[in-house]
Formats: structure tokens, C-alpha cells, sequence
């Protein structure tokens, strides 16, 4: 099956990667062309724009920054829908009621819209250990099982499209939240002369611990902030949770604070780190 793939960013090239490893042909286009010249090296097709993309593949899968580009790459003039691919695919993390808009806006093209976020990071695309939320259409999701199946370890189908965002929004909201008391654990213990290894340990042989913690802690030890999902993104993501909450009548008092925190990370410039220099923020350094 030949794959159109759209945005070879930091999650996007390793996906591309497992996609072309497991013998799909792909059709490639990044904004920044260098950023995907790793997969035309290794026998992907280049295409100008989404359009291009759609007009030479069968399905066409987006990982992309934000919902204001999903649009653009989707129903703009160079967009996905005016090409010929009848499926498109996003994994992004994106707002569920645009993706709602666009499952509409699609199907008066006769084409398929479908949504599928994903949880895990750089590290779980390349072990193929990914979570995919899906939500589209059912008969669409079985022809592309066998794509979500290649990049992930568990799918979670939904026919309400929105539920698949829901579902990665209030994952994400747990990312938020762990990492400033994390940051806060450390922060306390550092005071009263207790070291990092000692909170990581006592957090390991508890109920409290998690993988996150283990591997987050030990990079704030090390002051590395290698970005493996932005700050900038994980903003994006509590001001989509927010707004979720609100469509769901939901009152979030914490993640105002939160929302508050990152913020203030953006205007420090640490929008291109990895989020968890949210500890920074918080210690104040
Ligand atoms: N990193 C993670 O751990 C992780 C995990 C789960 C979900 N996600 C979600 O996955 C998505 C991608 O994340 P990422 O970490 O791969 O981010 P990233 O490295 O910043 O990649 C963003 C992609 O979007 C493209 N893009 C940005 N602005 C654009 C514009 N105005 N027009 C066209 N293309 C544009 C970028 O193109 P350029 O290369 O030209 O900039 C790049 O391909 C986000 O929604 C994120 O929340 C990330």
C-alpha cells in the first residue's frame, strides 16, 4: 500500500521510519524539506504540498504541530481533501471538536476523516510500543488496521471521532500534573538535604512510581533537556484540555495553575525544551 506521510517532525520521521521498514511505499512532505531527506534517502517519493500527497497515495497520514495546521494541511487550497486519497488519517494531538468539523467536511467530499492520536513518545515509536486512540468510522478504521497495527502496541477504537482526542487530551492532562510534582518532590527534597536518587528510589519501590518519573527524574538530575516532546507542545495541550473541560462542563481549577506555569516556561524561552524543564520554573533557576 503506498502511505502519503505529512510532517516528518520529531514524532513524525521515526514513525515514516517504521512505516518504511515494515514495506509500505511512502509519499513524503514536510514544510522543511531537509527534515525528511533521511526518508527520500531510503526510497520515499517527495511531493510539494498535501495535495500532491493525496493525489499519490491511497491513505495519508498527518503528524503535525497543532490544529491550525491541520486545517492548513487539510482543506486549504494545497490541502489533503482536493487531492484523490479517500482516507486521511491524523495522529496528532489536536482539538476534538476540529476534527469533528472535519469528519463532516470531508465526508461532503466523499472522503474519510479520521483521528488518531497517539500516547508515547520518540522511544515507544521506534520499539513499536505506542498507544493509538482511534476514532472515525469503523469500516474505515478495518482497511487501515494494519497501519495503526505496524506503528503500535494497543488500539483504542472509538466511532465517535472525539472521543479519540478526549481520550489523549486526559492522558496528557496526567503529563501536565506528574511532572510538576515531580518537580515539586524535588524541589522540597533538595531543601531538606535529600538527593534526587533517594526520591527516585523511594518513588520506585511505592505504588507511586511510573516509568515517566523514573526516566523524566533522571534527566532533571543530569540538567538534560533534550526535547523529546516540547514544552511549546505540552502547552498546546493543556490549553486544549481546558477547553475540552469547558465543552464538557467540567471545572479544572489545577490546570489553571498549570496552564500559568507553562506559560511563564514559553516567555523564559524554554518553548523548544523538553517540558520537563518546568522544574526550572519551579525552582526558579
Ligand atoms: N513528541 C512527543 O513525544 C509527542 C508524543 C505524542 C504526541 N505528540 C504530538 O504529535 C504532534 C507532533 O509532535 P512532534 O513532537 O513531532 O513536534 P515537532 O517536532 O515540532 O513537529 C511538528 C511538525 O509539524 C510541522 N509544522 C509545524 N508548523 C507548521 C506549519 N505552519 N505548516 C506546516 N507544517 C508545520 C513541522 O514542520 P517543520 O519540520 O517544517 O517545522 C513538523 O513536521 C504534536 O501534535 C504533538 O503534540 C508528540
Amino acid at each position: 500500500m503506498k502511505i502519503g506521510f505529512i510532517g516528518t517532525g520529531m514524532m513524525g520521521l521515526p514513525m515514516a521510519k517504521r512505516l518504511l521498514n515494515a514495506n509500505y511505499q511512502l509519499v513524503v512532505y514536510n514544510r522543511t524539506k531537509s527534515k525528511a531527506e533521511e526518508l527520500l534517502n531510503k526510497g520515499a517519493l517527495w511531493a510539494n504540498n498535501p495535495k500532491e500527497v493525496a493525489e499519490q497515495s491511497e491513505v495519508v497520514i498527518s503528524m503535525i504541530s497543532d490544529t491550525g495546521v491541520l486545517k492548513e494541511i487539510s482543506i486549504s487550497n494545497d490541502g489533503v481533501i482536493k487531492g484523490l486519497s479517500t482516507i486521511h488519517i491524523d495522529m496528532s494531538t489536536v482539538s476534538p471538536e476540529m476534527t469533528l468539523q472535519l469528519y463532516y467536511q470531508y465526508k461532503k467530499h466523499q472522503k474519510n476523516f479520521m483521528h488518531s492520536p497517539v500516547l508515547g513518545s520518540v522511544q515507544n515509536v521506534i520499539e513499536g510500543s505506542l498507544l493509538i486512540f482511534v476514532g472515525g468510522d469503523k469500516e474505515v478504521y478495518e482497511k487501515c488496521e494494519h497501519i495503526f497495527r505496524s506503528l503500535g502496541k494497543k488500539i483504542y477504537f472509538f466511532e465517535d471521532i472525539k472521543k479519540a482526542g478526549y481520550l489523549k487530551l486526559l492522558a496528557n492532562q496526567f503529563i501536565a500534573t506528574m511532572i510538576i510534582s515531580l518537580s515539586q518532590g524535588f524541589i522540597i527534597a533538595d531543601k531538606a538535604g535529600i538527593s534526587i536518587d533517594t526520591v527516585l528510589d523511594v518513588l520506585s519501590e511505592s505504588t507511586l512510581n511510573s516509568a515517566m518519573y523514573q526516566i523524566k527524574g533522571r534527566s532533571i538530575k543530569e540538567g538534560n533537556y533534550t526535547p523529546r516532546f516540547m514544552t511549546k507542545h505540552l502547552l498546546k495541550d493543556i490549553n486544549l484540555i481546558i477547553d475540552a473541560a469547558c465543552n464538557l462542563n467540567v471545572e479544572l481549577p489545577i490546570m489553571k495553575k498549570v496552564q500559568d506555569l507553562f506559560e511563564e516556561a514559553i516567555k523564559k524561552g524554554l518553548a523548544e525544551e523538553d517540558y520537563s524543564s518546568i522544574y526550572k520554573i519551579l525552582k526558579k533557576v
